[in-house]
C-alpha cells in the first residue's frame, strides 16, 4: 500500500449549487491518498496528527478536481481552427477527410498520444470521447488511456450513411461495437458509450440496431448530437417527418434513456426538455463548439426549467481549446447572451462533477471526496500578466468566487500547473 498526502488549497463543488450544492473549500487542506483513492480530505490542522509518519507534498495553487471533458473527439485535433462553414458543410470539406485517415491503425494510435497529451495539459482527467468508424480507433484511444490510467468512456461510431470510406453497416457497426465491449469491458477506467454519429448518418435500419444494442448492454452509455445547427435540424425535420421533433427520432429507437449523452442541444424543444427530464437522459453543453460553427447559445433558462442533467464538453474539433476552464468562461458568456448568469461555482461544478455524473462516474470522479479516485489539478492564479494582476496580493480581498471567475475567463492551459491521475503526477507545467 503506498499513502502519501497533499497540502494546499482545496475546492470542489459536489452537487449542482442551483439544488442547494455546497462549495467545499480548505484554505490550508489535506488531502491523504491511498493507492490513488482519496483516504481523508479536511483542514490541514484538524488531519495532520493522524497522519504523522507521511510525506506531505505542498501543491503551490488552487487545487480543484480533474476536469471531466463530457464531449470531445480525438480524431479532430489536427481539425481545430478550419475556416469557413456551419457543421453539414464543415462535416463534408473537413472533418470527414481527416477522420477517413484513421483507416491507418498507425495514424489512430499518434492522435491518441497527442490527444491525451493535451488533456493533462489542460487538466482534464476524465473524458466522453468520439472515435471513427474504424473498430481499430477505439482500441488505439483505450490502448494510450489505459496505459495512462486516464479515465476514458468511447466507441466505435455507427455511421452507414456516412460518406465513401466512412461507412460501416448495421451488421458490421454491431459486431465491431460488441467486440470492443467484450474486448474492453471491466478494463482500467475504461469505459464504453454506443456511439451513433448524428441522426442524419444512420439508416433506420442502424438506428434500429443501435437500440437493440443498447438493450443488450445496459451497462453501455449512448453517446451521440442532438439539436446542434439549424440547418442539421432542418435536414433532420426533413427525413423524419412524423417524428414530434429531433429527439424523438432517437426516442423512436430506444436511444433515450438515464445513460444518454447528448452533446448540444441548441434547438430543443419543450417537448423534448420534458422528455429528457423524464428520462433522465443528459446533455453536454459545448459553448466553443457553438460558437465557432454559429450553431447558437445554449438556453440555460429552458434547461433549468425542465431540470435537465447537464455536463461540459469542448467538442473538439469544433471546438477551439482543450481548457473546461476556457469552456466554462464561454459558458457564461453563452449564457448571459440570454440573459441567464452561470455562477463560477456552478461552472466549475458543469466541468467536474456534473460532468461525472452525465457520464455515470461521479462515484468515482468528480469532486475529490473521500473513496473517490484522486485525480486534481493544481491551478496558477498568476499564470499570465494578466491573470496576475487580476489576483495579485492587493487584490486577494477578491471572493473565492470572484478568483474561480477569473481563473474561468482569463486561464487556459497555461493555468494548469500539475495534473494528477490516481494521486500521481501525470503533468507539470515546468
Ligand atoms: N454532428 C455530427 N458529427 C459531428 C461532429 O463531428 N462534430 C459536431 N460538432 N457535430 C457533429
Ligand atoms: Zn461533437
Amino acid at each position: 500500500m503506498t499513502i502519501r498526502a497533499y497540502r494546499g488549497e482545496l475546492l470542489s463543488v459536489a452537487q449542482d449549487p442551483r439544488d442547494g450544492g455546497e462549495v467545499r473549500h480548505e484554505v490550508d487542506g489535506l488531502l491523504v491518498v491511498e493507492d490513488g483513492i482519496v483516504a481523508a480530505r479536511g483542514n490541514h490542522a484538524d488531519l495532520a496528527d493522524r497522519y504523522p509518519d507521511v510525506s506531505v507534498e505542498d501543491l503551490p495553487g488552487l487545487v480543484v478536481p480533474g476536469f471531466v471533458d463530457a464531449h470531445v473527439h480525438y480524431p479532430q485535433t489536427d481539425c481545430i481552427a478550419a475556416h469557413g462553414e456551419q457543421l453539414l458543410d464543415w462535416l463534408d470539406r473537413h472533418i470527414f477527410p481527416a477522420e477517413a485517415q484513421f483507416a491507418n491503425r498507425a495514424h489512430a494510435d499518434a492522435l491518441a498520444d497527442v490527444f491525451l497529451t493535451e488533456l493533462l495539459r489542460n487538466g482534464t482527467t476524465s473524458a466522453l470521447v468520439f472515435a471513427t468508424v474504424h473498430e481499430h480507433s477505439v482500441d488505439a484511444l483505450f490502448d494510450a488511456a489505459l496505459a495512462r490510467r486516464i479515465r476514458v468512456v468511447s466507441g466505435k461510431v455507427l455511421m452507414d450513411m456516412g460518406p465513401d470510406g466512412l461507412r460501416d453497416t448495421p451488421a458490421t457497426g454491431r459486431a465491431e461495437s460488441e467486440a470492443l465491449i467484450r474486448r474492453w469491458r471491466g478494463r482500467g477506467r475504461l469505459g464504453y458509450a454506443i456511439t451513433p454519429r448524428f441522426a442524419l448518418t444512420s439508416s433506420d435500419a442502424q438506428l434500429a440496431e443501435t437500440g437493440a444494442l443498447l438493450a443488450d448492454h445496459p451497462d453501455a452509455l449512448l453517446h451521440t448530437h442532438l439539436a446542434e445547427n439549424r440547418h442539421e435540424c432542418a435536414a433532420v425535420a426533413a427525413r423524419f417527418a412524423d417524428a414530434a421533433d429531433y429527439l424523438d427520432v432517437y426516442d423512436r429507437f430506444g436511444l433515450v434513456g438515464a445513460r444518454s449523452v447528448f452533446a448540444h442541444g441548441i434547438h430543443l424543444t419543450e417537448r423534448s426538455c420534458a422528455r429528457l427530464a423524464e428520462t433522465g437522459a443528459g446533455i453536454a453543453i459545448c459553448p466553443s463548439s457553438n460558437l465557432f460553427l454559429g450553431s447558437g447559445h445554449f438556453d440555460f433558462g429552458q434547461a433549468d426549467r425542465h431540470g435537465l442533467a447537464l455536463g461540459l464538453g469542448t467538442d473538439i474539433g469544433a471546438g477551439t481549446s482543450f481548457s473546461m476552464l476556457h469552456t466554462a468562461g464561454l459558458a457564461y458568456q453563452a449564457a448571459l447572451a440570454r440573459e441567464d448568469r452561470l455562477d463560477p461555482f456552478r461552472a466549475l461544478w458543469l466541468a467536474t462533477a456534473g460532468s461525472a455524473k452525465l457520464l455515470h462516474i461521479a462515484d468515482r470522479v468528480g469532486a475529490l471526496e473521500v473513496g473517490q479516485e484522486a485525480d486534481f489539478v493544481v491551478l496558477d492564479e498568476a499564470a499570465t500578466p494578466l491573470l496576475a494582476r487580476r489576483t495579485r496580493p492587493e487584490n486577494r480581498r477578491a471572493t473565492l468566487a470572484e478568483r474561480l471567475f477569473a481563473l474561468q475567463i482569463l486561464g487556459d492551459d497555461r493555468a494548469v500547473a500539475r495534473s494528477y491521475v490516481m494521486g500521481q503526477c501525470a503533468h507539470r507545467r515546468d
